[in-house]
């Protein structure tokens, strides 16, 4: 089952169960981010209840300026009775005028107060996220999670504009108009609460099973924007392979089984109406021919009659719409459940405001131990220990899946070693502060990522605020200052999804510029696998030397050639540490690993050329 097709199962069983105390708990959390605003939302009540009240007396008068029409014309009473229906009317219009003010008032003030409150959460939630480990999100579909939360958000959004003032609106129009109408006559109130029970037991019942119905075609939906998904994003696999057959046909088989059961659905839903309308219809008949017989037995006059008929029909439309709105509540309510684990999720302990530290660059790995949170079974670093030393470069070696990139990640403290540690110039990781000791190192990643904007912005990534002169600088040492020149644009150039694409070796030399902007003690280089050509393979090799000079670096080599000069390499086999030394050492020992790997790769490239 898919993460969607859980979550919504997961909703239904709560909306099942009703809401639990728990989940209310966590909901009412939501009013912290209205409460500097509770002052304007006060107001915005005194309209919905003012609104609300003003909304009670439309049945009242419109059953009054019928009931006037119809009084016994004599001619003594003409005159009274054209002056009564036309101060009727006259009040109707001011009562209509009052309630569009009321209502916009309602709904501008809690619009305001919405807004502005879901400002600061969306802020909340954003900021939050950001400072969450890595773990969490190894475990999440990130694109998933956004419209997750998207959608939450909007939902709440109607919720405190709507939805919870029409629910206090109709509670109010169903209790003040269903006192009026035992008031006019209890007798036909009776008959009509009468018909409430079975009403209410058959829309129970259709209700549960349409709702069944319903989660399963959102399952069904779910599963072929995900095929969509997956064929849009990987539209170059899907092209190269000749595969847009197969995609039509595997989306074609998830949205004929929508069809079948949203078919389904409907054959309910439609039974459920004309049930509904049947059983509505045959109440208001029964009340009026009640209403007929107890008219011509004088207990209830002709202008009751009608004043009733009309404050019932107020009665019965709010009534109907409850359900709706509740269900609408419980759904918000589990939103902001949805919203608040988020919230709940233990960030890393980030401080952006920390004191600026200078580090010699020594690092050390020490009895390391290492399974991702994901996979406690896993384990991918046995027993790890090596030191490199302020301004060495280090090299890290081995097949794939062998670790190197682990070991990057826990030098960035993404992730805490389960057992063993790391030390910077010789104290253990856990002594400084995890952004402190971030902004002193910086990697240059095998994909590098450029953010929507101008090639200055991106550059300036590593330093903002970085000046002109420094930025050009920086991308002159790394050998992208001439590619730069080339666009009409320059420096400002777009890039990014929307702006040009750059060549993958275009992108790493912006990703050297950002880090020499940066200035880090400690580098890390995660050598790109797609090879580059050999003039660009010369560019970003000059640009990473001059970049790693005087710099603790690890370079996650995948062309050993590059490697030669290394301080010391470190070769991975399996998660172990099997080989330490220089270049001439190991590849001199005829049965090293290192020495399989390269003659391996030796012979790789000597047939690729
Ligand atoms: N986020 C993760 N969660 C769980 N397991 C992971 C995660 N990342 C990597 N692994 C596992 O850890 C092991 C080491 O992976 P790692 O990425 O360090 O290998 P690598 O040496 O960098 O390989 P390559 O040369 O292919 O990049 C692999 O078995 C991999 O499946
Ligand atoms: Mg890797």
């Amino acid at each position: 089952m898919n993460t969607f097709a859980a979550m919504n199962a997961d909703d239904s069983k709560k909306t099942r169960k009703g809401v639990s105390k728990e989940s209310r708990r966590k909901a009412k959390r939501i009013l912290k981010y209205f409460k500097p605003h509770r002052k304007v939302f006060a107001i915005g009540f005194v309209f919905l209840i003012l609104s609300s009240a003003i909304s009670t007396l439309f049945p009242e008068l419109m059953g009054r300026l019928v009931a006037a029409g119809s009084l016994p014309k004599s001619s003594s009473d003409s005159i009274w009775k054209l002056n009564s229906i036309n101060s009727i009317a006259i009040v109707l219009v001011i009562v209509f005028a009052f309630q569009a003010l009321f209502s916009f008032m309602r709904v501008y003030i809690f619009s305001y107060v919405t807004e502005r409150a879901l400002k600061s959460l969306r802020a909340e939630i954003f900021s939050h996220i950001l400072r969450l480990p890595m773990s969490f999100f190894d475990q999440r579909q990130v694109g998933e999670l956004n419209s997750r939360i998207s959608a939450d958000i909007t939902l709440l959004q109607d919720t405190f504009i709507t939805t919870i003032a029409e629910f206090i609106r109709q509670t109010i129009m169903v209790l003040v108009c269903g006192t009026l109408i035992t008031l006019i006559s209890w007798k036909l109130t009776l008959v009509i609460l009468a018909s409430l029970p079975p009403m209410i037991l058959v829309a129970a019942l259709f209700g549960k099973f349409i709702k069944k119905l319903s989660n399963q075609v959102q399952n069904e939906i779910a599963d072929s924007n995900i095929i969509v998904q997956e064929a849009y994003s990987g539209i170059s696999n899907v092209k190269s392979f000749a595969n847009e057959n197969y995609e039509r046909k595997r989306y074609d088989s998830v949205i004929s089984s929508v069809l079948k059961l949203g078919m389904k659905r409907a054959k309910w839903r439609s039974g459920f109406i004309s049930f509904i309308l049947l059983f509505m219809m045959s109440t208001i008949a029964l009340v009026i021919w009640y209403g007929a017989i107890l008219q011509s037995q004088g207990d209830i006059e002709a202008e009751d009659m009608s004043r009733f008929i009309l404050l019932a029909v107020f009665v019965g439309a709010s009534f109907g719409s409850l359900p709706d709105l509740y269900s609408k509540l419980v759904k918000a309510i589990g939103a902001t459940e949805h919203l608040m684990d988020l919230m709940d999720e233990t960030s890393e302990a980030l401080n952006p405001d920390h004191e600026p530290i200078k580090l010699k660059g020594r690092v050390e790995f020490k009895d390391l131990d290492f399974h991702y949170p994901a996979r406690p079974d896993v384990q991918v670093l046995h027993k790890i220990n090596f030191q490199a030393e302020p301004g060495e470069q280090i090299a890290v070696v081995g097949s794939s899946g062998a670790g190197k990139s682990t070991i990057a990640s826990l030098i960035l403290r993404f992730y805490d070693p389960t057992s063993g540690s790391i030390l910077f110039d010789e104290k253990d990781h856990l002594s400084y502060d995890l952004s402190a000791l971030r902004s002193e190192m910086a990697i240059v990643p095998q994909e590098v990522m450029l953010f929507g904007g101008s090639i200055r912005e991106n550059i300036a990534y590593g330093k903002p605020g970085a000046t002109e002169q420094e930025i050009i600088e920086a991308a002159k040492k790394a050998n992208a200052h001439d590619f730069i020149n080339e666009f009409p644009d320059g420096y400002e150039t777009a890039v990014g999804d929307r702006g040009i694409q750059l060549s993958g070796g275009q992108r790493q030399r912006i990703a050297i510029a950002r880090a020499i902007l940066n200035d880090p003690t400690i580098l890390i280089l995660d050598e790109a696998t797609s090879s580059l050509d050999s003039e660009s393979e010369m560019l970003v090799q000059d640009a990473l030397t001059k970049l790693m000079e005087g710099r603790t670096s690890f370079v996650i080599a995948h062309r050993l050639s590059t490697i030669r000069n290394a301080d010391k390499i470190l070769v991975l086999h399996k998660g172990k540490l099997v080989e330490i030394g220089k270049h001439d050492e190991l590849f001199a020992q005829k049965d090293s690993i290192y020495h399989k790997l390269c003659t391996f790769q030796f012979m790789n490239e000597t047939t690729e050329a």
